[in-house]
C-alpha cells in the first residue's frame, strides 16, 4: 500500500492491552493528567516505534460521568490511545476478580484461590461472565476503530476471549494474540472451570505468541488434552483450520536505556547515589509488589547472607523499589504487611544508629532516577517464583555497560532462556542457595563479571522490542495469507 507519491503507507496495527501505556489521574471535572503505566507489557510496548499503532485500552480509572468521558479521550488521542470504559463493578469481577485473582496466580503455578474450589462457585461464574462482558466491550471499541488491512494485536491473559469476539465480528480481522505470562503446564490449566471455553477463544486467532517455546508447549499439548485437537509442528489444527502457535520473546527499547545515562540530571544522580553508598556493595530489587515477584523469599535469602557473613554486614546495602499494584486484591493487601514486616524485623536485627541494611520503597520511582539506579548497582536480585519473561532483568543490562555487576536470575523468569549464560541462575525458593549467590556475586572477579555481562549486553541490544513487534506481526501477515492460499486449493 502506498500514498499517492508513492510513500509507503506503514501498516496500521490496533494494539489492544488492559491497560493503556499510560493511566489517567483526574485532576478536575473534564482534566486529566496521564502517567506512564507500569509493568512489563508497558514497558515493551513503549519500545514498540516503527508502526502507525493506535492503543486500545483502559486507563485505570473509573469515568462514570459523560463530561469526563470525552475529555478523557481527547486528552488520550494525543498519545494514540483509545480507552475502552469500564464501570466499577466491571473492574471488581472482571479484572481484580477473574483476572488478577483466578487467572494471574494459576498461570504462574499458584493455584486457584481455595475457596473457588469449594463452595463459591457462583462467584466464579459471576466472574467469568464479567471477563467475557469485559471482553466484548473490547471488542466493540476495536470493532469501531478497525479499518480493513489493520493488524490486530490482542495482549495478555485478560483478553483470551477478545480473538472470538473479534472474529464473530470479521472473520476477515488479522488477529494475533501474545501473552506476557507463562502459560502453565496442561495439568495446571486443567484445574481451571472454563479451560475449554478459554482455549477455544483464543484458538479463534490467527497467531498466537508466547514469551518461550515451553509456553508455546504447554498450550498446544493443553488444547490436545483437554479440548482433543491435534498439534503439529505449526500450531494447533481444528477441522481444517490452523491457529499457528510460536515463540515470540520480547525484548526492551535498550537504547532508550543507554542514552539516558547520558543526560546530565542523570549523571548528577548516579553522583549522588555513589557517595551516598560509598564503601558498600549495592545490590537493587525492583519489583511490582507481586506475589509471583518472590520479593519475601529474596529478603528472607539477603537475611540468612547477612546471618552468614558477619564480615559483610556494614559493606552491603539492598535497595527494594517495590511499586504497589492491584491494591484492591486481598492478596496483594496481606503481602504489603507480610514484606514490611520482614524488612522492620531484619532492620532491627541488623541495623546500627546510622544505618540499615534495607531500604524499602513502596513506590515507583521515574525514568530517570530508576537508569541511575541501576547503573550504581553492584548485583541485581531478579528472583521471581515465576515470570512470563521479566524486563527488569534486561533493563539492569542495559545500564550496566560501565559497571558490569552481577545479575542473580530466578531459573522460573522467561528471561532464564536469554540471559542464562551471564546470570547466575538460582531457585528462588531455595534461600540458601540465593544467599550462597549473593556470595558468589560480590567475590566475584572483574573478568569473570566482564564476560557474563558482555554475553547479557549482547543480546539485550540485539533482541529488541521493535524486532519483537516487526517480528510478530510479519509472523502474522505471512500466516493469513498462508492460510487463504489453503483455502483457494
Ligand atoms: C504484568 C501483566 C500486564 C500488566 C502488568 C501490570 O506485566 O502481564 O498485563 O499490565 O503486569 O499490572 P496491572 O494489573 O497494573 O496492569
Amino acid at each position: 500500500r502506498e500514498w499517492p507519491d508513492g510513500r509507503p503507507i506503514r501498516q496500521r496495527l490496533l494494539v489492544v492491552a488492559n491497560r493503556l501505556p499510560v493511566s489517567a489521574v483526574r485532576r478536575g471535572e473534564d482534566s486529566w493528567s496521564l502517567e506512564i503505566s507500569a509493568g512489563g507489557l508497558v514497558s515493551a510496548l513503549l519500545g514498540v516505534k516503527e508502526f502507525e499503532a493506535r492503543w486500545i485500552g483502559w486507563a485505570g480509572v473509573n469515568v462514570p460521568d459523560e463530561v469526563g468521558q470525552k475529555a478523557l479521550t481527547k486528552a488520550l488521542a494525543e498519545k494514540r490511545c483509545i480507552p475502552v470504559f469500564l464501570d466499577e463493578e466491571i473492574v471488581h469481577q472482571y479484572y481484580n476478580g477473574y483476572c488478577n485473582n483466578i487467572l494471574w496466580p494459576l498461570f504462574h503455578y499458584l493455584g486457584l484461590p481455595q475457596e473457588d474450589r469449594l463452595a463459591t462457585t457462583r462467584s466464579f461464574q459471576s466472574q467469568f461472565a464479567a471477563y467475557k462482558k469485559a471482553n466484548q466491550m473490547f471488542a466493540d471499541v476495536v470493532n469501531k476503530h478497525y479499518e480493513e488491512g489493520d493488524v490486530v494485536w490482542c495482549h495478555d491473559y485478560h483478553l483470551m476471549f477478545l480473538p472470538k469476539c473479534l472474529k464473530e465480528y470479521n472473520s476477515e480481522m488479522k488477529v494475533g494474540w501474545f501473552l506476557h505470562t507463562p502459560f502453565p503446564s496442561s495439568e495446571i490449566h486443567r484445574t481451571l472451570p472454563s479451560r475449554s471455553e478459554l482455549l477455544r477463544a483464543v484458538l479463534a486467532a490467527d497467531l498466537v505468541g508466547f514469551h518461550t517455546y515451553d509456553y508455546a508447549r504447554h498450550f498446544v499439548s493443553a488444547c490436545t488434552r483437554i479440548l482433543g485437537l491435534e498439534g503439529t509442528p505449526e500450531g494447533v489444527e481444528d477441522q481444517g483450520r490452523l491457529t499457528r502457535v510460536a515463540a515470540f520473546p520480547i525484548g526492551i527499547d535498550s537504547e532508550r536505556f543507554i542514552r539516558a545515562l547520558e543526560v546530565p540530571e542523570v549523571q548528577e544522580h548516579i553522583k549522588e547515589l555513589k557517595e551516598r553508598f560509598s564503601g558498600r556493595k549495592v545490590m537493587l530489587g525492583v519489583d511490582r509488589l507481586d506475589m509471583i515477584k518472590g520479593i519475601p523469599q529474596k529478603i528472607l535469602a539477603f537475611e540468612k547472607f547477612l546471618e552468614e557473613n558477619p564480615d559483610w554486614r556494614d559493606k552491603v546495602v539492598l535497595l527494594q523499589i517495590a511499586v504497589p499494584t492491584r491494591t484492591d486484591v486481598p492478596e496483594y493487601q496481606k503481602l504489603t504487611s507480610q514484606v514490611h514486616e520482614i524488612v522492620g524485623r531484619i532492620n532491627g536485627r541488623f541495623g546500627t544508629l546510622t544505618a540499615v541494611p534495607i531500604h524499602h520503597l513502596d513506590r515507583s520511582l521515574d525514568f530517570q532516577a530508576l537508569c541511575a539506579l541501576y547503573a550504581v548497582t553492584d548485583i541485581a536480585l531478579v528472583t521471581s517464583l515465576r515470570d512470563g519473561m521479566n524486563l527488569v532483568s534486561y533493563e539492569f543490562v542495559a545500564c550496566q555497560d560501565s559497571k558490569k555487576g552481577v545479575l542473580i536470575l530466578s531459573e522460573f523468569a522467561g528471561a532464564a532462556q536469554s540471559l542464562g549464560a551471564g546470570a547466575i541462575l538460582v531457585n528462588p525458593w531455595n534461600i540458601t542457595e540465593v544467599a550462597a549467590a549473593i556470595g558468589q556475586a560480590l567475590n566475584m572477579l572483574a573478568e569473570e563479571r566482564k564476560k557474563r555481562h558482555r554475553h547479557n549486553f549482547e543480546h539485550v541490544t540485539t533482541h529488541t522490542a521493535q524486532q519483537w513487534a516487526e517480528f510478530f506481526v510479519s509472523e502474522l501477515n505471512d500466516t493469513v495469507i498462508e492460510a487463504q492460499q489453503r483455502i483457494r486449493k
